[in-house]
């Protein structure tokens, strides 16, 4: 079984973007556009085999480069919110893009969401795989230094979608990567995600003041509708008044990950009683934002003939946390040169 590389279109200067096709042995298969390496379809089997496209997206470059969701993305150079759109770096001041409110959101106004990766086909022991490549020049978007990044994902025979995120700089920079797919594992199109049950590995969190920045605190989720440290239906807790989610309009938080090994951890878990369909997400990350679509507008026309609606399907992004540029309590995300910026990020499909 080979990967299929198919014509995605071009984007406005002329530059042509590609479609990759990787399936396994086990009925998995991903398909993946070098533009903003985004994944644009996901296909899993449900509990009776047959499959079902468990990821959110369009057909079209087109609505890749105009939609405002940052479907299945690779988010960077730096993934999440940026206090202000700005943050200081060995007494030097950066001023970012204020692309959401005053804040900075996802890299910019020309993210990594929006460039053309290199890609490179490739297979190893554990299954298919593409490489995909790009470097961020010095200055993009207001970031320090040239950054060179590569994303491989791997679409494994145990059912996972790995995905190796790798950087280095020439000058000391920050870099904070996720990927950003919007999940329901109902099938893309099947209407709300909020009868999920989700489980995610984190005693705490980072609560936010009103323009989704950290307030610096790392909070106990005990007592909280922010507790998922047993499985609970998403939807159960988002209208119990709590200060936290009426912010948010629901969830989109950091929770800080349990971590119990050095390589990846599980950091959250995700089951659909219908389709008997789990989703476990492992990471070396030290954060992952739970994002329940809460900024979905209804009505968004997408692939194959399928309209999503408000919380149509929901983010699982493992990263570090949000403004950490500007928290020097929490985990650094400075890269220097002669440091590479590693992490490995695994979303594996089951049923139940
Ligand atoms: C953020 C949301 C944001 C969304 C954009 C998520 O990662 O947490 O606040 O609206 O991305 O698609």
């Amino acid at each position: 079984m080979g990967i299929v590389k198919q014509n995605f279109g071009k984007i406005p200067d002329g530059t042509p973007v590609d479609l990759y096709t990787l399936a396994n042995t086990q009925g998995l298969t991903v398909k993946i556009t070098n533009y903003g390496a985004t994944v644009v379809s996901l296909e899993v089997p449900d509990r009776d085999g047959n499959p079902g496209d468990v990821t959110l997206g369009y057909d079209s470059l087109e609505d890749y480069i105009s939609g405002p969701c940052y479907f299945g993305c690779i988010a960077g150079r730096y993934a999440n919110r940026i206090g202000g759109g700005r943050f200081r770096l060995n007494d030097t001041e950066y001023i970012l893009a204020q692309n959401d409110g005053q804040n900075h959101l996802h890299g910019g106004i020309q993210g990594f969401d929006k460039a053309v990766w290199q890609a490179r086909e490739i297979e190893n022991d554990d299954g298919l795989g593409l490489n995909l490549s790009y470097l961020s020049r010095d200055g993009e978007e207001g970031y320090p230094g040239n950054l060179s990044v590569t994303v491989v994902y791997t679409a494994t025979d145990k059912n996972e979608l790995r995905i190796e995120f790798n950087a280095a700089a020439d000058k000391p920079t920050i870099v904070n990567l996720t990927h950003h797919s919007y999940f329901n594992l109902a099938g893309a199109g099947a209407g709300d995600t909020l009868g999920h049950e989700l489980m995610i590995n984190a005693d705490r969190f980072t609560p936010v003041d009103r323009t989704l920045i950290p307030t610096g605190e790392l909070k106990s989720v005990k007592g909280t509708p922010l507790d998922f440290t047993r499985p609970t239906v998403i939807g159960a807790r988002l209208d119990s008044g709590d200060e936290q989610l009426q912010i948010a309009g629901g969830y989109d938080h950091n929770w800080v990950l349990n971590k119990d090994a050095a390589g990846p951890c599980l950091a959250a878990r995700a089951f659909e009683r219908d389709s008997g369909r789990t989703l476990e997400v492992y990471t070396t990350q030290p954060g992952l934002q739970f994002y329940s679509g809460n900024f979905m507008e209804n009505q968004i026309a997408a692939k194959a003939g399928q309209i999503y609606n408000h919380r149509g399907g929901f983010c699982l992004e493992t990263q570090h946390f949000p403004d950490s540029p500007n928290r020097p309590e929490f985990p650094s995300t400075v890269l220097d040169p002669g440091s590479t910026y590693e992490h490995t990020t695994i979303y594996k499909f089951a049923t139940e």
